[in-house]
């Protein structure tokens, strides 16, 4: 099947952007190097669901590099960017994604990737392995396993697990070290605040931000509007998460107690309904709201939309609701990931350490093919630390090793 782009004329901006980005990965391409040389993939169909901006496009030339026949499709409609598309096709990947596209677009675009018939998939969110195990079980068969970039995904794909019903073999890409600590926690920490800062052109400091999760994600947002010059609270369900949030010097409360204070909400939790009713009824005119969750559930749009009489545009990516009331709300991308959908994702140097992660777990996936069950699995942590290494490596940092005395100290019974 022919790929489904918005306009291919756009591929020059999508170069520019990729080329740029390729500089700023050591790691992918160190990675990218060894796996041309071995053609790690040749053969191997691949079929990635995955924000279409430039890092991704990268991983996605790089898995070509390595032999593999790749064919992409975005994983939420708004973070997909149509010059990138445009040049990812250009260089010989099957892309089936537009910006803005319909709910319909969307999941038809999933069932064009899956036409690939491939052997490994790359999913973030767990759209795909629904698919999987819904409309497409007769894949099945042919999967040797699927990578999975995102918390919310590595959710479903658990759940599926514990219920009996999982077929294939996931490695959770999102709970290896080299992916959570820095991904979710720097990563989201400041491209959700570029994302909110240049939509809105507004100041941070001096700000009342509420933060609502303080997970690894919600840990990197809170970081960097506290050094933005926010007064940051956090609203947690997990009482250990709400002590740490404590001790590391952010005020807790509730949502409803939050609700009054806050001049820019930040919702991260992976959950639903964090922002409902009762919270808009004692909002702040002119409260800002942004989600950098996966889906766009975690602020309710449907609550939202029945106290308001009019809605409008404010600026590109802000809508504007007017409240019966007469307060204004503004929502930012609608509601969809901030820092994908009005912005450009995770810095480039973060996404290097991701997505070596994800070529590592592809890799592994095919070395261990037939061998593995059909579980979620965590990648071995000496996997973990070789990325590690090679970071540290193209970065020129040193570290020590531990001596023979040191070594044996550590291992005394
Ligand atoms: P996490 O599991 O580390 O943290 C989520 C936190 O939310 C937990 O501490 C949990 O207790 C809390 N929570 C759950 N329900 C809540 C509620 N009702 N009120 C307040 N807190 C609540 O997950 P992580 O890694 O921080 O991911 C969070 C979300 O962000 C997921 O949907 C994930 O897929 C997404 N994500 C988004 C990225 C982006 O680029 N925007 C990057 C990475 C992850």
């Amino acid at each position: 099947m022919n790929s489904i782009i918005k306009d291919i004329n756009l591929a020059q901006a999508g170069n520019y952007k990729i080329d740029w980005v390729s500089k700023h990965m050591p790691v992918l391409n160190a990675l990218a190097e060894e796996m041309e040389q071995e053609q790690t993939f040749a053969g191997k169909k691949i079929v990635a669901t995955i924000h279409l901006e430039a890092k991704t496009a990268y991983l996605a030339l790089v898995l070509k590099r390595a032999g593999a026949e790749v064919s992409v499709t975005g994983s939420n409609p708004l973070s997909t960017q149509d010059d990138v598309c445009a040049a990812l096709v250009e260089r010989g990947v099957k892309v089936f994604a537009t910006y803005d596209c319909t709910a319909e677009e969307y999941d038809y675009y999933l069932l064009c990737a899956l036409d690939a018939e491939p052997d490994i998939l790359i999913d973030d969110g767990g759209d795909l392995v629904n698919l999987l195990h819904s409309k497409k079980r007769q894949l099945l068969a042919n999967i040797i396993g699927v990578t999975e970039e995102t918390t919310t995904g590595v959710h479903r794909h658990r759940a599926l697990e514990s219920s009996g019903q999982l077929c294939v073999p996931i490695v959770a890409v999102n709970d290896s070290y080299c992916k959570y600590l820095f991904d979710n926690r720097y990563g989201t920490g400041q491209s959700t605040w570029d994302g909110i800062m240049r939509t809105t052109n507004l100041s941070i400091a001096g700000k009342n931000v509420v933060v609502a999760g303080y997970g690894w994600c919600g840990k990197g947002v809170a970081m960097r509007a506290k050094g933005l010059g926010a007064n940051v609270t956090i609203t947690e369900i997990d009482p250990i998460k709400a002590i740490e949030a404590v001790f590391d010097g952010f005020r807790v409360m509730t949502m409803l107690e939050a609700a009054k204070i806050g001049d820019i909400f930040v919702t991260v939790t992976g959950n639903i309904d964090i922002i409902r009713a009762e919270h808009f009824a004692v909002m702040k005119s002119g409260a800002i709201l942004a989600n950098a969750g996966h889906f766009d559930v975690e602020i309710s749009k449907t609550d939202l939309n029945t106290i308001t009489i009019e809605k409008k545009i404010a600026r590109n990516n802000i809508e504007q609701y007017l409240l019966i009331d007469n307060r204004i709300i503004y929502l930012l991308a609608e509601g969809r990931l901030v820092n994908l959908a009005a912005g450009d994702g995770h810095p480039a140097e973060v996404m290097d350490l991701s997505f070596a992660m994800q070529c590592v777990a592809a890799r592994y996936l095919l070395q261990n093919a037939g061998k593995l069950e059909n579980r979620v699995y965590v990648l071995p942590r000496e996997l973990d630390l070789m990325v590690a290494r090679l970071k540290l490596a193209t970065d020129g940092i040193i570290i020590d090793n531990l001596t023979e005395k040191q070594n044996e100290y550590m291992l005394r019974a």
